[in-house]
């Protein structure tokens, strides 16, 4: 019998049937609970709102889950000395995928002058083909890529940018500076699905919010600290950039009184563009602690030194 610590409890009532019911449907004999002996924990999962921050007491606990894809609130954690693994869920990618692609043809079709149009305007200016309108992609993780190629197969030029070559097929795959330079000039849609990392702080900033086309679309459903709050504000109001829409933000909830609440070309969604959902998430669960109890190494462990 395995002792699975659950340490999000305003999580519990999502996951206390359906991880139970995962890991024994995975054949694991196991008992989740929300309290134990931190010495007899042989895996702890663990969101940014667990209480739990001092892993020391866990010798014996074998790896840390995370119900969330991103894990800058737990990476520097100098008590976790056991493994990190990310969420990487179906589920999760699939609302990704809806959400991108959804705020892309918004942009793309122009759709808002036609839903908000209180004085009856007839403007018959059709939108351009997909196949005309450039589109780059930060990062080619396991969201982005996955929203790489949802657009790529509706024609959509994509160009996605990561830290190492990638190959994606049906993807321009870039990297490195000069890569990042290329991904986004010209670009009239740019998707950030970076981690936050020291490496991705300011990734759009200034400098490289000149380079997309003029009037470009910034969709950010990565994390907040890759744009420049202030340079994405002076890019929007110089024209440069046409629209942001943005679902995460360096302090969350936003604060009432951000100046991206008002702004006139700003959407922004509540950090709601790919919830973890409990049912899939446990079947992701259970596979990592079936392969771990297995001896077969961890799916999307964390690199400590990397950040993501
Ligand atoms: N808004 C939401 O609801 C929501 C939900 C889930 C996740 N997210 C965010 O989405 C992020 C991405 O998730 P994921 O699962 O796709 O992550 P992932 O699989 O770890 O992929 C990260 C990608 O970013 C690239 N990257 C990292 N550092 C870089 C750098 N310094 N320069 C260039 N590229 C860099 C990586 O390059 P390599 O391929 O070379 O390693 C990889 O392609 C998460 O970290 C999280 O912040 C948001």
């Amino acid at each position: 019998m395995i002792t699975v610590l659950f340490a999000a409890p305003d999580l519990w009532g999502e996951y206390s049937d359906v991880l139970p019911q995962a890991l024994a449907e995975a054949g694991i004999t196991a008992q989740v609970v929300q309290e134990a002996d931190s010495g007899t924990v042989d895996y702890i999962i663990y969101a940014p709102s667990a209480p739990l921050q001092d892993f020391t007491p866990f010798v014996r606990a074998k790896a840390v889950l995370s119900l969330w894809a991103g894990v800058e609130r737990i990476v520097g954690n100098a008590t976790l000395t056991q493994p990190l693994c990310r969420m990487v869920d179906p589920s999760l990618t699939e609302s990704m995928v809806e959400w991108v692609v959804g705020h892309a043809l918004r942009h793309h079709l122009g759709m808002d002058a036609h839903i908000v149009n209180p004085d009856h305007r007839w403007i018959p200016v059709a939108p351009p083909l997909a196949r005309n309108r450039p589109v780059t992609v930060l990062g080619l993780g396991a969201l982005g890529t996955a929203c790489a190629q949802a657009l790529a197969g509706l024609n959509f030029p994509v160009t996605g940018w990561s830290r190492t070559q990638k190959t994606v097929p049906g993807v321009r795959c870039l990297s490195g500076e000069d890569g990042l330079r290329q991904a986004l000039t010209g670009a009239q849609i740019v998707v950030t699905l970076l981690p936050r990392t020291p490496g991705t702080e300011n990734t759009l900033n200034a400098g490289t919010l000149a380079l997309p086309a003029r009037g470009a679309v910034v969709l950010n459903p990565g994390r907040g600290p890759l744009i420049d709050d202030e340079a994405l504000l002076a890019a929007l109001d110089a024209g440069q950039i046409g629209h942001a829409t943005l679902d995460v933000f360096r302090v969350e909830p936003l604060p009432q009184d951000h100046a991206f609440w008002a702004h006139p070309r700003v959407t922004v969604t509540p950090h709601i563009a790919a919830d973890t959902r409990a049912e899939s998430a446990s079947g992701v669960i259970a596979e990592n602690i079936r392969r771990s109890e297995a001896g077969a190494p961890l799916l999307h462990r964390v690199d400590r030194t990397l950040g993501y």
